[in-house]
Order: structure tokens, then C-alpha cells, then sequence
């Protein structure tokens, strides 16, 4: 049976993870953050102290990874490790990397019919055959401060001008680099996350009908 895939791309803490887990669990489908396998690989880089201008560096290190963790761990939520992801986000080998793990996880995941896969190159790349795909936008001034109050509530010291100036760095990387840039897949469907959730949810509801009814 063919898989049913739901794509979900737009910018740095632009609510991606919230709006595909409300979809994910109306649709019961099975939900997929793949920035999660961008921050566990930054966090190994990290911790093994790979050098992360050098590619070959990098390449070496993941010929002898064998398993790249799907959980959101709080160690892989720093701004830290956000800045590392978003850095080793440019090369094709990481990417290339990243997509066969995504591949793996519909093909072998095989009790769920349908998928909610979130990112910045989903719709555009990774899952150019979507059923459905959506691109969220959120003002970065809105994002800086959704992603300062969870960083105060989940411990971590956080400055908003500091939240807002990274943001904006990390926009610039994803809509600049040269190979898969954060842009709006042509067929995509935008929503807009600057209001209320329940405003959000409804331009979803109304998108996600027709899935229901598969
Ligand atoms: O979505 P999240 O903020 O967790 O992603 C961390 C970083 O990983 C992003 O800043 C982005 O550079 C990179 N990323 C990507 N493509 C994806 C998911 C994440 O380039 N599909």
C-alpha cells in the first residue's frame, strides 16, 4: 500500500513540530522531525570535537556511525547545537545522508499508512511526490519570542535580542546555502502561524479533510 506523506517546511522555530504533531495525531499518522537527525549529528560532531570546516573531517566520522538516535533528546534543543545543525546543514553529503534516513524510516515503520514529515527542504527535495504540503510562515520578531519563552521554561539561559539575532543568521544560512535552500515548495499550501493556534488550526482542518476521508 502506498504511503500517504504529509510535508511540513518553513523557518526556524516557526511552529513546524507543533502543527505536525496536531496533524499527525488527528490523522493518526506517524510524525517525523527531521531537524531532530541534523542536532543528534551536530551533537556527535560536538562531543567527538570534529572539526566542522573540514568535510573530510566529517565524512570520516560518519563512516563509523552506526546509528543516528530519532529522539528529541534535551541535550540536542541548545542553541548550541542549533547553530552546529544549521552549519552542517550545508554540505550534500549530510543532507544526502540525512534524506536515506528519512527514506528508511516510511519504508520500515510499516504499521503507520501515513507520515507527517517537518524540516526546511521536505516538500522541495526529500518527498518531492507529497500528498499534501505545507509551508508555514511566522514573522521572525514572533519566532524569536515563541522560542525565548521555551527556552526560559525549559531551564536554559536566553537573551530575546541574542534569540532574534540567531534566528535571523539561521533564515540567512537556510535560504542561502547552495544546496537544498529552505524555500516554498511550488505546490505547497502556506500557512499562517502568527495567530492563535486555533487559528492555525483551522486553514489545517480544512486541508487535512480530504486526507481523512483516504
Ligand atoms: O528544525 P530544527 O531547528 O530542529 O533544525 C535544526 C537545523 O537543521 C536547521 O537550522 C537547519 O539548518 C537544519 N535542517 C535542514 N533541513 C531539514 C531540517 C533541519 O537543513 N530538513
Amino acid at each position: 500500500m502506498k504511503k500517504i506523506i504529509i510535508t511540513v517546511d518553513g523557518a526556524a522555530a516557526s511552529g513546524k513540530e507543533k502543527i505536525s504533531r496536531y496533524i499527525s495525531k488527528k490523522l493518526k499518522f506517524k510524525h517525523l522531525d527531521s531537524g531532530i537527525l541534523y542536532r543528534q549529528l551536530a551533537f556527535i560532531f560536538l562531543k567527538n570535537k570534529i572539526d566542522i570546516k573540514n568535510i573530510n573531517e566529517i565524512k570520516n566520522k560518519m563512516m563509523n556511525i552506526n546509528k543516528i538516535s530519532f529522539r528529541k533528546t534535551k541535550k540536542i534543543r541548545t542553541q548550541e547545537i542549533s547553530k552546529i545543525a544549521s552549519k552542517i546543514a550545508v554540505y550534500n553529503y549530510v543532507r544526502t545522508y540525512i534524506n536515506k534516513l528519512q527514506h528508511s524510516f516510511v519504508k520500515n515503520n510499516k504499521k503507520y499508512k501515513g507520515f507527517v514529515i517537518d524540516g526546511r527542504d521536505i516538500g522541495s527535495v526529500v518527498f518531492k511526490k507529497a500528498d499534501l504540503k505545507l509551508y508555514i510562515e511566522v514573522k521572525s520578531e514572533i519566532r524569536a519570542k515563541r522560542r525565548y519563552k521555551q527556552l526560559i521554561d525549559s531551564g536554559e539561559k536566553s537573551i530575546y535580542p541574542q534569540i532574534l539575532k540567531d534566528i535571523k543568521l539561521r533564515d540567512n544560512k537556510d535560504k542561502s546555502r547552495k544546496h537544498s535552500p529552505l524555500v516554498v515548495p511550488i505546490d505547497a499550501h502556506i500557512i499562517d502561524n502568527n495567530g492563535t493556534f486555533r487559528n492555525t488550526t483551522k486553514q489545517l482542518n480544512k486541508l487535512i479533510f480530504n486526507i481523512k476521508k483516504r
